[in-house]
């Protein structure tokens, strides 16, 4: 079955985005939200988005009159009536995502299928909001940003989510060009949970006094291949959602200590520097503000890299142990959700297996911490001499 008629809740940066990329796919769509002046900006500046694309050449103005002529906007709900599939991307709130498919609930046709944007919100938790028998329908879209850019969608089942479902809403993510991946309704999907690993580091390196974050910036848009640096990152989403994250995040892995929030981040949200939005967070947003030149030193760039890596690596692997996903969603998660040019686990049998397990298992005597502590199937594999792709 292909889905020809979608609705999106929540017109802001993902959901116009999403209704874009079905839109160019030549789907109907409708874009829903609570004023009808915020769905006309978010439209003008889909508009935008499809003019600087034209410009370099990825869309013709024909595409443009076609796509935008597919989106109609509303603020009821009660015009999804017809729907086919219905995309949530409304703020990441619990309880406001919970009286979306309550009302949704009453209105969609019965064999509507039901997906949730959420970054961090089990999808599990979500379907409860709607009936028993809606479940069945229910399922998590995760996309990434920017959308029109971005060519991963994690496809995240909740316990009740029927994979007849799950196929449908995948190949309708495939019609918009998009490349889904199937994911387990675990804190953080697949990408996230490995870009927890990244974070954590980076800010314990900074911490230790070991390089600051523009080497690291530099070092993982070099190394890794990030389109920003994960300091960038945080100052750009904010020091205060991003430590209620992790500190969430903490919690939900029952005080895993891999996963432990940084004081770092905690006394720069009590200290108001919450990144862009203040004008300071790691750096300086004011105007003639000099910030600091990242340093010139190979040997450093290779600590960083080196430290990184095999904690990306360690958390690609626990996912596979986990059965997070597949070994080969698990590599496209971080070369079509990130950029990177290569999958961890393809980067780990590069690398040696038994390498990268002797490396953390340095890191975790000489710090005595459980951050460092090795998965299982990294020890098991390095002890059978196995790689993840042989
Ligand atoms: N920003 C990202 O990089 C990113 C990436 C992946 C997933 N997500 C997820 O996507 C969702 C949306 O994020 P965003 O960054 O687009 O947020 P946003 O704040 O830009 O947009 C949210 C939109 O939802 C609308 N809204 C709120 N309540 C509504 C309601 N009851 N009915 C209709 N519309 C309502 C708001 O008016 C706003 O336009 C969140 O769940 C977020 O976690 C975000």
């Amino acid at each position: 079955m292909s889905i020809g008629k979608l609705g999106v809740v929540g017109a802001g940066m993902m959901g116009s985005e999403i209704a874009l990329v079905f839109a160019l796919a030549g789907k109907a769509v409708i874009l829903a939200d609570t004023s009808q002046e915020g769905l006309n900006n978010a439209v003008k500046k889909l508009s935008e988005v499809l003019d600087s694309g034209i410009s370099r050449g990825f869309w013709t103005e024909e595409d443009k009159l076609g796509a935008l002529a597919q989106i109609q906007t509303t603020t009821v709900l009660e015009d999804f009536a017809d729907r086919e599939m219905v995309i949530e991307a409304v703020f990441e709130d619990k309880d406001v995502k919970g009286i979306v498919f309550e009302k949704l609930d009453n209105i969609l046709p019965a064999n509507c299928v039901i997906a949730s944007n959420t970054s961090s919100i089990s999808i599990t938790v979500l379907a409860a909001n709607l009936s028993d028998e809606r479940q069945k329908n229910f399922l998590g879209l995760h996309f990434f940003s920017p959308v029109h850019r971005m060519k991963l969608v994690e496809v995240i089942s909740a316990m009740d989510t029927n994979q007849k479902v799950a196929e449908i809403a995948a190949m309708a993510c495939v019609e918009a060009g998009k490349v889904p991946i199937q994911v387990k309704d675990v804190v953080g999907f697949a990408v996230n949970r490995m870009l927890f690993a990244l974070w954590n580091e980076a800010l314990r390196l900074v911490e230790e006094g070991a390089c600051s974050p523009e080497d690291i910036d530099i070092g993982c848009k070099l190394g890794l291949g990030h389109p920003v640096g994960p300091f960038e990152l945080m100052d750009f989403i904010g020091h205060d959602v991003n430590y209620a994250v992790t500190e969430s995040v903490f919690k939900e892995f029952y005080f895993d200590p891999r996963f432990k929030p940084s004081i770092t981040q905690k006394r720069l949200v009590e200290a108001g520097l919450l990144g862009r939005k203040s004008g300071k967070g790691f750096y300086d947003y004011a105007e003639g503000a000099e910030n600091v030149a990242p340093t010139e030193d190979r040997e450093l760039g290779e600590l960083i890299f080196n430290r990184i890596i095999v904690m990306l690596i360690n958390e690609a692997a626990d996912s596979l142990h986990l059965n997070i996903a597949s070994r080969e969603d698990l590599d496209t998660a971080m070369t079509r959700g990130v950029n990177y040019p290569k999958g961890l686990l393809k980067w780990g049998d590069e690398m040696g297996v038994t390498q990268v397990y002797n490396r953390l298992n340095d890191l975790f005597e000489a710090y005595g911490e459980d951050r460092y502590r090795p998965s299982y199937l990294l020890k098991k594999m390095s002890e059978n001499g196995e790689t993840f792709y042989n």
